[in-house]
């Protein structure tokens, strides 16, 4: 089995848990820890990233090597986490989890590399957010597994190098761009994570459902699907707050109206946006006539962090079609006007080039 431990004491003082396991805090984090997925077949959807590691993990086990190093990209909640729990188990190896934030000197890094053993899976969420100098350190490591340090200090100062068990890293990131070149070039994977259908997310409500004896119906778990924007972690947490609610008022048992208006109560709409995804769709309509309009400016103009609505809202605002990314910032397009039930203002300058 995976060990979940962390390995890095410290970072518990600096950055909170969260950074390590979001998913354990809560009653409906433990939830989620006990739904997650455990081998590649009892994973839902992503079909072409399975087979992909399918191949991986079989061809490494065949040679009798440790895995490759994988990057894997993509919006929050679609099962980076998961998939690197998964590729651990698989490889019947150490699962050590760390997020880049908790990494915050090279003598870090050393101390984590150092306590590796041969097969571990070092996981590094956030990759995105290591320092310059953790990840030099990172260079050799990943490509020839060896570690340089310096002992001492002033004259006497010498450098000696170690050599790494073969480990494997696991990084995570939601912004592939911000990945530096030379540390992405060392990743012999990189892989993204698409949105899931609205079948597969059915399917994931579905046997969630099933594990914790919520008695739920096929359009249930359709309706809740169809809101929960492509992504498995939003679609546990619909069931979680439909649960809820039927608990209280409909006996427990999850139908299309007892989903509709659990849902609504929430805010959440037949899209699946929410309150913050509206309001960042009627910021740009309203306040910026449509845009163009930078992502700061937006953010500020409805006091929210421009980091929650690059990684959470604009990934499906633009998977919907309702927004563009210009050069000059972002635009909402005429299918968000229309969702916003506001009339859409014909652009003349704009006529000529796309009319
Ligand atoms: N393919 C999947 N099948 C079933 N459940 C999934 C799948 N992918 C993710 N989940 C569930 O969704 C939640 C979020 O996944 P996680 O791996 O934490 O996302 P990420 O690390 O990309 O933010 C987890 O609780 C996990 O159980
Ligand atoms: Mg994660």
């Amino acid at each position: 089995m995976a060990d979940e431990r962390s390995i890095d004491g410290r970072k518990q003082k600096t950055e909170p848990e969260r950074q390590i396991s979001p998913e354990k805090q809560t009653e409906d984090g433990r939830l989620d820890y006990a739904l997650r997925p455990q081998t590649l077949d009892e994973m839902i959807g992503q079909e072409r990233l399975r087979d992909k590691m399918r191949i991986l993990v079989e061809a490494a086990r065949a040679r009798g090597e440790s895995l490759d190093h994988v990057l894997l990209y993509g919006p929050p909640g679609l099962g980076k986490t998961t998939l690197s729990h998964i590729l651990a188990n698989e490889m019947q190896g150490n699962m050590k989890p760390t997020a880049g934030p908790a990494i915050e000197k090279a003598g870090d890094l050393a101390a984590i590399l150092t306590n590796l053993r041969k097969g571990d899976i070092l996981f590094i969420d956030e990759i995105h957010r290591l320092g310059r100098a953790v990840e030099e350190i990172l260079y050799p490591a990943m490509e020839d597994f060896v570690l340089d340090i310096t002992v001492g200090s002033g004259p006497s100062a010498r450098s000696i190098r170690l050599t790494l068990p073969r480990f494997t890293i696991i990084g995570a990131t939601t912004r592939l761009a911000m990945v530096t070149s030379p540390l992405r070039a060392r990743f012999g994977v990189v892989e993204r994570f698409d949105f899931y259908s609205k079948e597969a997310l059915k399917e994931i409500i579905t046997r969630a459902a099933a594990k914790l004896e919520m008695p739920i119906d096929e359009v249930g778990a359709e309706e809740i699907a169809r809101r929960s924007r492509g992504t498995p972690r939003v679609a546990l947490r619909l069931l979680r707050r439909v649960r809820d609610f039927a608990q209280v008022r409909a006996d427990g048992y999850i139908d299309q109206h007892v989903a509709d208006t659990a849902l609504a109560m929430h805010e959440i709409d037949h899209l699946g946006l929410d309150d913050l995804d509206r309001r960042v769709l009627d910021a740009i309509i309203n306040k910026f006539s449509g845009g163009p309009v930078g992502l700061e400016t937006m953010a500020a103009s409805i006091s929210e962090e421009a980091d929650t609505i690059m990684d959470v809202v604009e990934p499906y605002l633009l998977q919907l079609g309702f927004l563009d990314r210009t050069p000059r910032g972002r635009t909402a397009t005429r299918a968000a006007y229309a969702h916003m039930g506001v009339l859409y203002p014909e652009r003349p300058e704009q006529g000529g080039l796309f009319g």
